[in-house]
């Protein structure tokens, strides 16, 4: 019988990868969809083969038969929703960025702490292998002192009817993939960075279709992002150390099997690591772990406190322009 009975909010297309993860993890069933609109949830259900169809968020909270909500909203609606989930007793996986302010994280942790509630934010790549890997080989000193961190994530984003496209909701690249890059350079140099820079190309409709962010570490560390919907489909990750450079494939989405390069004194070291055959699995599992066996989150809230004053400070970096950005004469 299966320990932790989930519900999701919403019938969002990241939710075709977080059903069949939450169908193959070993301790977890599907058992709720909700939707703002009862004939949706309906429909999602019967295409996705999930027993309840529910019309309200707030009445899936409300069902005693729901252990654990998974959150896929719009970004500007994970707060709100995650602190219902709490006020319910439902433990949470929300999507990425859980909080676009700092203060909210401290909100739900604060609620969360109060009611024995697990909250996560869930950041897929953070439970594959691959990442184990990296910082194993950036702790372990094989690239000296970690001096630069280089990584971004784009892609071209297509129509006109995306969340991503609206700044009420949370929409940008900072916040849909910029947060990749900003959260595994603060994994790396493992620390919080004490000053930001950030630019951005902004649409008229106010959202930042493409975001470049400078970030300053603790100890000297620098890491340069870049996130965009205007620019062909890529991620990457290079960090340098005092002593060698490390390349990165697929850093925010490993496949089953990646081979990272590790350069030092002109030799390179091509380095095989297997991954997970479905993505998410692991995700869903170390959460299950966590409610069920007290094991501590991948991502703490704590680490998403970081991560929400990173880019809330690029954000506010990149939105002020008498930040530093100088002309060049001519
Ligand atoms: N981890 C990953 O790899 C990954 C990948 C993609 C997206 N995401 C994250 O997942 C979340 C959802 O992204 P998505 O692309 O799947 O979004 P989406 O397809 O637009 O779905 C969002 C859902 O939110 C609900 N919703 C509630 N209020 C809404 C509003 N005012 N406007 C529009 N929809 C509203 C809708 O469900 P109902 O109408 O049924 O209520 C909608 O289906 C975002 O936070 C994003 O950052 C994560």
């Amino acid at each position: 019988m299966a320990n932790l009975r989930w519900g999701i909010l919403g019938t969002a297309r990241i939710n075709r990868r977080l059903i069949p993860a939450i169908r193959a993890a070993r301790r977890s069933s599907l058992e709720a969809v909700a939707s703002r609109d009862r004939a949706r949830a309906e429909a999602f259900a019967r295409e996705w083969e999930i027993p309840q169809a529910v019309e309200g968020y707030q009445r899936l909270l409300e069902n005693p038969s729901i252990d654990a909500v998974y959150i896929p909203l719009p970004n500007s609606e994970h707060v709100k929703w995650t602190l219902a989930a709490i006020a319910a007793g439902k433990h949470v996986l929300c999507e990425k960025p859980l909080a676009l302010d700092p203060a909210h994280v401290d909100q739900i942790a604060t609620a969360a702490r109060a009611a024995k509630i697990c909250v996560e934010e869930g950041f897929m790549y953070r439970h594959e292998p691959l990442t184990a890997r990296v910082l194993e080989l950036v702790r372990s000193g094989a690239l000296g002192a970690v001096r630069a961190i280089v990584s971004g994530f784009t892609y071209t984003r297509t129509g006109d009817n995306d969340v991503r496209l609206d700044p009420a909701l949370g929409g940008g690249a900072l916040w849909d993939i910029g947060c990749y890059p900003v959260t595994y350079a603060r994994l790396i140099a493992d620390r919080d960075p004490k000053m930001v820079f950030g630019s951005a190309h902004w649409t008229a409709g106010g959202i930042d279709e493409e975001f470049m962010g400078l970030l300053r570490f603790p100890g000297g560390a620098t890491a340069t992002i870049y996130a965009g919907f205007i620019a062909a489909s890529r991620t990457w990750l290079e960090v340098l150390g005092s002593d060698g450079a490390l390349t990165v494939p697929n850093p925010f989405r490993p496949g089953p099997l990646e081979t990272l390069e590790l350069e030092r004194a002109g030799q390179v070291e091509r380095i095989d690591v297997t991954g997970s055959p479905e993505i998410f699995v692991r995700e869903v599992e170390h959460f299950e772990a966590s409610v069920l066996d007290g094991a501590p989150p991948v991502v703490s809230l704590a680490e998403s406190r970081g991560t929400a004053a990173s880019l809330s400070a690029l954000y506010a970096s990149a939105r002020d322009s008498t930040s530093g950005l100088r002309p060049v004469s001519p």
